[in-house]
């Protein structure tokens, strides 16, 4: 596995490629990003992961200190996965490339998690659109756990006339519901279990949080959610998955989506 920290570089070493396939990661590799990887792996021989924990993207600095690194494990991880290229920039070999593209962002920015975490997909489609202006990768691998996100980078791709597909990769989930994600490792047992149980409810009663929303009894799903364990909910809404707004009819293609506390610990998830 070759490893840049350098983007020029990297430049350099992939530039003739034509065909590479593109996992952007923030480290602390779990289950999901391994899948993300193997579909990656079996698309393309020429497979590129980048481990970057952007600041732009938190909105607090606390949540940024937070975040779990576990570098030298996950270079274990993907030597084993006989990755061929992962690009580990500092701040300022990224921040310092000029950009072509504007970043766009549409109307779906402005609600669910970017309602409450200001500037937060602004960050991540800055890095991201950064990434592809650098790699010009074929194919974007994004996982459907972050729904918002790989939309809105999707938005942000044609309206820039960006020439990368994006692969779009099912949330993969704990034997007990939960989806799989970088922030599980800070959950302790008991909280493992609490989340099990808020994925169940949200599972089992997804016609029923729609009627409750809709008829202002949103009050009633948090109070439920809250005595099985949520410290705090920041959202909970229903979204029309092909209209990519706040779903109005029972009948449409919906999922619930969520942001919510456990503890300290904030987790998203759509289902
Ligand atoms: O989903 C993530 O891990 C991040 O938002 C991404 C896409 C790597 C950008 O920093």
């Amino acid at each position: 596995m070759k490893i840049f920290k350098n983007r020029k570089n990297l430049i350099e070493n992939i530039s003739g490629l034509k065909k590479i396939a593109f996992v952007p990661t923030m480290g602390a590799l779990h289950k999901g990003h391994i899948n993300l990887i193997n579909k990656a792996k079996k698309k393309t021989n020429k497979v590129l992961i980048s481990i970057y924990i952007n600041p732009k993207q938190f909105s607090s600095k606390r949540d940024f200190r937070k975040y779990p690194r576990k570098l030298n494990k996950d270079i274990e991880t993907l030597k084993n996965l006989r990755i061929d290229y992962l690009y580990i920039p500092n701040y300022k070999d990224i921040f310092l490339y000029k950009p072509k593209n504007k970043i766009y962002l549409d109307n779906f920015s402005k609600i669910l998690c970017g309602k409450f975490r200001p500037f937060h997909f602004k960050g991540v489609v800055n890095i991201v659109n950064r990434f592809l202006e650098i790699i010009k990768p074929k194919f974007l691998y994004l996982g459907m756990k972050d729904f918002q996100q790989l939309s809105l980078i999707q938005s942000h791709i044609t309206q820039n006339k960006i020439k990368t597909k994006i692969i779009k990769c099912p949330t993969i989930r704990e034997k007990n519901g939960i989806a799989i994600s970088s922030r599980n490792v800070l959950l302790d047992k008991n909280q493992i279990q609490n989340a099990a149980k808020i994925y169940k409810f949200i599972k089992k009663n997804k016609k029923l949080i729609f009627y409750k929303i809709l008829n202002k009894k949103r009050h009633e799903v948090v109070s439920e959610l809250t005595q099985l364990g949520a410290s705090k909910i920041e959202y909970i809404e229903c979204v029309n998955l092909d209209k990519q707004n706040i779903c109005k009819s029972p009948t449409a293609k919906f999922n619930v989506f969520v942001a919510y506390y456990i503890g300290k610990v904030r987790l998203i998830d759509n289902l």
